[in-house]
């Protein structure tokens, strides 16, 4: 598939879905449209949101006054909870145009424009120059990208020396058998991820592009509380995304976007791959 029919297809994929997102899953204050962690004393969805944030500050060590780029933004939650908490500057980008309206909206209603922004670029092609930034982060949107390479190559290309890259996201561990198959192509086409990286090609991506230091936490099991609610709450979904696509209320990519939020439990369950995290390093030299 031709690369703007693909990123126009994830822009009306988040259009159509944004609500979903906003009504079900996030709240006013962490705006997270990912996964979330469940730690031992973890007592809600919001806290296992909001610890995925904690996971990639800590592993980024970030510091007041870190310039940081948040690739694939969403609608701006880790980033505003990034400066409220750290007081560090973070730069927010996502293609689609709508969650840059609402990040900038919910910087300036939280009081942080002064360290947030939100722009509408492309993370395989940003624009900024080069070392723009100490610390880089995606939380669960390189899985859209169709050229992951580009996407570590800008990485690399936009951090200074001796700056930070954490990819938070869903890997491909082993498929096995057609279940396995059918569980990892529904995941994949109903929330237009292209494919799923397998963790040591990513790894070798990574090294391919110069970047050191390379670490990967498998979080798949802090990640199974939420992947277990998702299911549960989208298979009592799915009945009527089906009645109102029957009534042509819903599209066939609605219904498909629903069946992706129940087999991505099977594809975390069953070992199909795992949710987890890349740390690198761009050498001083
Ligand atoms: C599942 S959402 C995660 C949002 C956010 N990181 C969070 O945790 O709340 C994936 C995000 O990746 C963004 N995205 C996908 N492809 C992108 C690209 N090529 N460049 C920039 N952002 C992209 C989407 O627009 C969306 O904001």
């Amino acid at each position: 598939m031709n690369e703007t029919k693909y990123l126009n297809n994830i822009k009306k994929y988040y259009d159509d879905s944004q609500l979903i997102y906003r009504v079900f899953w996030m709240n006013k204050e962490n705006l997270a449209m990912h996964f979330g962690y469940w730690e031992d004393d973890t007592k809600n969805r919001h806290e296992a949101l909001i610890n995925e944030n904690k996971h990639v500050a800590k592993e980024l060590d970030i510091k007041k006054g870190d310039q940081i780029l948040d690739a694939g933004c969403g609608v701006g939650g880790t980033a505003i909870w990034m400066a409220e908490n750290f007081g560090v500057n973070v730069t927010g980008i996502t293609i689609v145009e709508k969650q840059v309206r609402l990040a900038n909206k919910y910087a300036k209603s939280r009081g942080v424009t002064n360290h947030v922004k939100f722009e509408l670029k492309d993370f395989t092609d940003t624009g900024y120059p080069d070392a723009s930034f100490d610390k880089i982060f995606a939380i669960e949107s390189v899985c859209h990208a169709l050229d992951k390479d580009a996407f570590i190559r800008e990485a690399y290309r936009i951090l200074k020396p001796g700056g930070k890259l954490c990819v938070c996201d869903y890997f491909v561990n082993e498929i096995r058998d057609d279940a396995d198959k059918h569980y990892y192509d529904a995941f994949c086409e109903g929330w237009f991820m292209p494919d799923l990286p397998e963790k040591n090609v990513f790894e070798k991506l990574l090294k391919k592009n110069n970047f050191g230091n390379i670490k990967f936490n498998d979080n798949t099991k802090k990640a199974l509380k939420s992947s277990t609610i998702m299911k549960k709450m989208s298979s009592k979904w799915l009945i009527v995304d089906k009645t109102l696509n029957f009534l042509h209320l819903a599209t066939d990519d609605n219904v498909k976007g629903t069946e992706a939020s129940i087999a991505q439990y099977n594809f975390f369950k069953n070992g199909v791959g795992y949710h987890g995290s890349f740390i690198a390093e761009k050498p001083i030299k």
